[in-house]
C-alpha cells in the first residue's frame, strides 16, 4: 500500500502565514504539521509516500522533508500547476500510484493518536474505499456521511444546510484502482475544483463498497488560526519534559517542559505544558501552559501563555501579558518609543490584532 500526502493548496484561512510560507510546515508543539501525517503512514506501515506539492511552497516541502529518509520512508513529489481541487491531486499522481490500494491523507490535517486501527482495517477487508469520521454535535462545515446499519456509506453532503448525521468526513481516505475511474469521470465544481466528496459519491453511485471507519481519539484541521492553537494544546498535553537546553539559577520550570538544543532559559519562569524550540533565548520572561516557542527566538521582558510563535521572532519589553495569540516568522514585538499609550505598528495584510 502506498501513501499520497496532499501538500499544496491555496491556504487562504491561515492568511498572512501563507503569504511566505506552506500551510503544512507550520509548527505544531515546534514540529511541522504536515511531519505529523508521514510519522502517522510510517507508524501504519506505508513508507512509499508520494507528496503533492505547489509550485509557490513545494521547494521549502521538499527542503523541510527531503528524501523521507528521516521517517524512514521513500519520498516522491508531485508538482500540481495549480489548486485544482483535491481529487486533481489523486488524478495527477496515478503514475506514482499505479494500481495499488493507497491512503490520502491531507498535509494538515491532524490526528492525535495515529492512523493504525483504520489502515489495518482497510488492509484486511475487501471494501474499494474507506473513510474517516468524526462525530461531531456540528458538522455542517464539512462534508457529512450518511451510513447504512453495515458501517456501508450511503451518500456524502458537503456542508448541509440541516442536521443530517453527526458524522463529519475528515481528511484522510484509502482507495483502491477505482478511484481514478472516478477522478476522471467528474466535473469540476462550482469553485472550479476537482472535488473529494463528488468522487467518493461517484463510487458509491457505481455500487462499489465504500466503508466508513469512526475516528475516537482527537482530530483537527489545521487550516485556521484557532485550530492551531488546538492542535498545539492536544499535543503539548501528552508532551514528555525534556531538557536539552540550559537554564540558570534564578530561573523556574514547573511541569512538563521541553527545552530543545542551545535552548536558553535565564532569569525566568516556564510553567509547562511548554516547548522551547533550539537557540531560542528565555530572558526576565514568564513562558505560561500551553505555549510553543520555536526556533531562534528572543522572549525578554515580556511574559506570554497559551501561543505559538514561529521562528525568528523576537517578543520584547511589553507591558501586558500575550495571550491565545499566534505570531509569525522573523516578527518583532516591542515596546514603542514616545508618549505612553503610544501603538507603533507594520502589520501585513490580513492579520488581526487585539488590543
Ligand atoms: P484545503 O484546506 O481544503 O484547501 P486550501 O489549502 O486551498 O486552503 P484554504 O481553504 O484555506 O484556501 O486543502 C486541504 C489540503 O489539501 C491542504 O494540505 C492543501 C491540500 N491541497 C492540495 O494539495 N491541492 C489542492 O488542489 C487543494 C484544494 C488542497
Amino acid at each position: 500500500m502506498k501513501g499520497l500526502v496532499l501538500s499544496g493548496g491555496k491556504g487562504t484561512r491561515l492568511r498572512p502565514f501563507t503569504y511566505t510560507g506552506a500551510k503544512q510546515l507550520v509548527p505544531v508543539a515546534n514540529k511541522p504539521v504536515l511531519f505529523y501525517a508521514l510519522e502517522d503512514l510510517v507508524e501504519a506501515g506505508i513508507t512509499d509516500i508520494g507528496i503533492v506539492i505547489s509550485p509557490e511552497t513545494g521547494e521549502q516541502v521538499k527542503a523541510a522533508v527531503g528524501d523521507g529518509s528521516r521517517f524512514r520512508a521513500r519520498v516522491e513529489y508531485i508538482v500540481q500547476d495549480a489548486p485544482r481541487g483535491i481529487a486533481h491531486g489523486i488524478k495527477i499522481a496515478h503514475d506514482f500510484i499505479g494500481t495499488e490500494r493507497f491512503i490520502l491523507f491531507l498535509g494538515d490535517n491532524f490526528i492525535r493518536d495515529g492512523i493504525v486501527p483504520q489502515v489495518a482495517a482497510f488492509r484486511e477487508g475487501t471494501m474499494n474505499a474507506q473513510i474517516i469520521l468524526y462525530k461531531l454535535d456540528d458538522p455542517s462545515s464539512m462534508g457529512v456521511a450518511i451510513l447504512d446499519g453495515d458501517g456501508r456509506v450511503k451518500r456524502l453532503v458537503e456542508k448541509p444546510r440541516q442536521f443530517i448525521s453527526p458524522y463529519g468526513v475528515i481528511g484522510i481516505y484509502m482507495f483502491d484502482h477505482h478511484v481514478f475511474e472516478a477522478v476522471n469521470a467528474i466535473q469540476p465544481s462550482a469553485r472550479g475544483e476537482l472535488e473529494i466528496t463528488d468522487t467518493i459519491q461517484y463510487l458509491i453511485d457505481h455500487n462499489l463498497d465504500v466503508r466508513a471507519h469512526l475516528l475516537s481519539g482527537g482530530w483537527i484541521d489545521t487550516g485556521k488560526m484557532s485550530d492551531i492553537l488546538e492542535a498545539n494544546r492536544l499535543v503539548l498535553d501528552i508532551l514528555e519534559a525534556k531538557n536539552e537546553g540550559q537554564v540558570d539559577s534564578t530561573s523556574i520550570i514547573e511541569g512538563r517542559v521541553v527545552l530543545q538544543a542551545g535552548a536558553v532559559v535565564h532569569n525566568s519562569r516556564i510553567r509547562g505544558p511548554a516547548i522551547i524550540g533550539e537557540r531560542t533565548r528565555i530572558e526576565n520572561a514568564f513562558v505560561g501552559p500551553y505555549t510553543s516557542i520555536y526556533h531562534d527566538c528572543l522572549i525578554r521582558h515580556c511574559e506570554i501563555e497559551h501561543s505559538v510563535v514561529l521562528e525568528h521572532s523576537t517578543l520584547m519589553d511589553i507591558p501586558t501579558r500575550i495571550a491565545d495569540s499566534l505570531i509569525g516568522r522573523n516578527t518583532r514585538v516591542t515596546r514603542a518609543d514616545g508618549p505612553p499609550k503610544t501603538l507603533k505598528m507594520v502589520i501585513g495584510d490580513y492579520s488581526q490584532v487585539g488590543i
